[in-house]
Order: C-alpha cells, then structure tokens, then sequence
C-alpha cells in the first residue's frame, strides 16, 4: 500500500489543528505529525462527531474502484469545516484524471498541485457548499447468507474482499469451525466486511470477538455490520496492521482468511503474531486457496498443524482449512 515520497510541506496549511487521514502509508502520518506537532490528526474510520477539520489527506494506493473513492472523497469534504483543504496523494494509474474531475464536481474546483514521479496529489478547497459527486456509490452493495445456521446481511462496498458475495473459501472456514465451544476470546483477523466475526459471535453467545483489517473502508462496513447483526457489545472492529493495534491482548483462537496477495514475509509476519497472542493451547484456524500451502510456515511457528477441511479438487479455487495448535 505504498506510494513514492511526496513533500507535503509546501501543500499542508500551516496551523491546521484537526487533521482527518484516509488510507495513508505510515510515513506520510509520520510527516504530518512533524508538520503539524500541535494537531490532532484522526483516521477517517475513527472520527469523532459533528468534526470540522482544517485538513484532510487521502491517499489511494491501489485499484479499490472510482465509485469507492468517489464516496470516501464525499465523506472527507463532509467532515471539513469551510476553507479547508483536502489533499489527494494519488497517481495517473490509479486514476488521477477521473479523481481531479470527481473533486471539481462536488467542490467546485480542484488542481494538480504536485507531480513526483509516478505520485500526483490533488488539492482542492472546500467551499460553502458540498456536491454529490456522480459517481459515488449512493447505497452499499449488501449480501445475505446463512452462515452457521444464522441469517446475516452484511454490507460490503467497492474494493472489499468478495463484495458480491460470501467467499467460498470464508464459508468453508466458518462451517469447519468445531459445534462444540470452548473458546471465548476470538480475534478475526483481516475481518473484510466481518462474515467471520459476525458469524462466530452469532452462533456461540459466549464469544467476545476482536475483528481487525489493515483497510479502514472494511473496517467500517464490519463496524456497521456489527450493528446490523445485533452482535455489539460482544464483537469490536478496529483498523491494524496485523495485531498491532491490539498490543498486549491474548486469544483463546485467532481465525483468519489470510491475505496471500502480500509479500511472503507478511504472511510470515502475521502467523507469529497470531502465536504470540494466543494462549497456551491456543488455535489459529485459517483458509486459504490450496496452493498456497502455510503447512511449513505454520509449522515454524506451532506444535502441530493439521489439515481441518478442503474443498474439492473440481472447484476453482480449491481452498484448504488449515488448524495450528500451540502446546500448552
Ligand atoms: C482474503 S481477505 C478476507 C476478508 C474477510 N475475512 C472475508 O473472509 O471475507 C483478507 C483481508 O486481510 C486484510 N489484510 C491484508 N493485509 C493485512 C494486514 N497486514 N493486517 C490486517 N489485515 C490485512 C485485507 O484488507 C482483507 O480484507
């Protein structure tokens, strides 16, 4: 998720006090806090209400679809007191053109306001007035499936992991999960849209889920389908690399539909924070397509592996339920 270096300096309005990021790579957090020591700066997952700020950042790193942006895009000018400025650092790959006029259409007007290699980042002000862009998604797209005997509906949205419907893969993962309960604290981790969460803590009334995603848009629609399901209270929703926003906790089972479109170490990364965070005899049950095999990388990691569901060799992908256990 990460762009080329871009200054900021010239673009950030100086005495900016409330600072709204969205999607942005740690170093540009880390430049706007140099920038702007006395701000607060808020990630758009986790804002305050009825926010007026004087800034607002977006960065889009990869292809998650113009009618995603167009709606994040709308949320940020909303969130924006009048005379504000909201930055896009962005690239022509990725859209920047249909970004720009997405800009003009709901601010009025918007510029390129640097280039930087591959890196263009767009400026605009917000005016008295915010328009509806075009070509923001007006209602999420939703799914609704039974999933462990219960009847969910979850939003989902553009650029979220199987927005059209329950992944077959997340589905076998969830019905190979054993009836009978001994756990209590679960995290779902890369939680998407939260069928995994949402389905565990529907079907087991003593579980307290931990759901987490790198993506703050996926952890907002987990957020909302959390409410829709009647599981808050006992389900939270938070944005985190891995575990890191998590420091300290234990759980008694990590469940997890591992991203495998990240580098090999990541994945790596992500199965021994799971081990260091469970409890003595702890599990972490994952999924993934059959050919990316985590035997070995789960077995440096746990005393035993074993292999908990596969889907048939006919279907396309073939997934592969894989149970890591530690030893007490
Ligand atoms: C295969 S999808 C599964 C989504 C959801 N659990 C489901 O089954 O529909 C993997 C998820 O992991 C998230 N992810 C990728 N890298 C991550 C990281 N380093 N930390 C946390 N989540 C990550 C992605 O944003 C994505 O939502």
């Amino acid at each position: 998720m990460s762009q080329a270096f871009v200054d900021l300096a010239p673009l950030v309005p100086a005495g900016a006090r409330t600072v709204i990021v969205h999607g942005v790579a740690a170093g540009t957090r880390q430049q706007l806090a140099v920038l702007l020591p006395e701000a607060s700066i808020h990630d758009l997952a986790d804002l305050p209400d009825a926010v007026s700020a004087d800034l607002a950042v977006m960065e889009v790193a990869s292809h998650i679809g113009q009618a995603r942006i167009a709606t994040e895009l709308l949320e940020l000018a909303t969130a924006l007191r009048e005379g504000a400025v909201l930055l896009v650092v962005t690239a022509r790959r990725l859209g920047s053109a249909r970004q720009l006029k997405t800009l003009e259409g709901m601010l009025g007007a918007a510029e390129v306001a640097q280039r930087s290699g591959p890196v263009v980042v767009l400026r605009a002000v917000r005016g008295p007035e915010v328009l509806v862009p075009a070509d923001a998604a007006t209602t999420a797209p939703a799914v609704e499936a039974v999933l462990l005997g219960q009847n969910l509906r979850f939003e989902t949205g553009d650029g979220l992991f199987s927005k059209s419907r329950i992944d077959h893969g997340t589905r076998l993962l969830i019905e190979a999960l054993p009836p009978e309960q001994r756990w209590r604290d679960v995290l779902d981790l890369g939680c998407g849209y939260g069928p995994i969460g949402i389905a565990t803590a529907s079907r087991w009334p003593q579980l307290q889920v931990a759901m987490v995603d790198i993506d703050p848009a996926a952890v907002r629609a987990a957020r909302t389908n959390i409410g829709l399901n009647g599981v808050d209270g006992r389900c939270e929703a938070h944005v985190s690399d891995g575990l890191s926003a998590l420091s300290g906790r234990r759980f008694d089972a990590v469940l997890s539909h591992l991203p495998t479109h990240v580098p090999k170490s990541t994945l790596a990364r992500l199965i021994h924070e799971s081990a260091a965070a469970l409890q003595p005899e702890g599990d972490l049950i994952t999924v993934t397509a059959s050919a990316v095999d985590l035997r070995a990388p789960l077995s440096a990691a746990f005393e035993t592996v074993n292999v908990l569901s596969e889907s048939p060799p006919t279907n396309s992908p073939q997934y592969r339920v894989l149970q890591a256990t530690l030893s007490l």
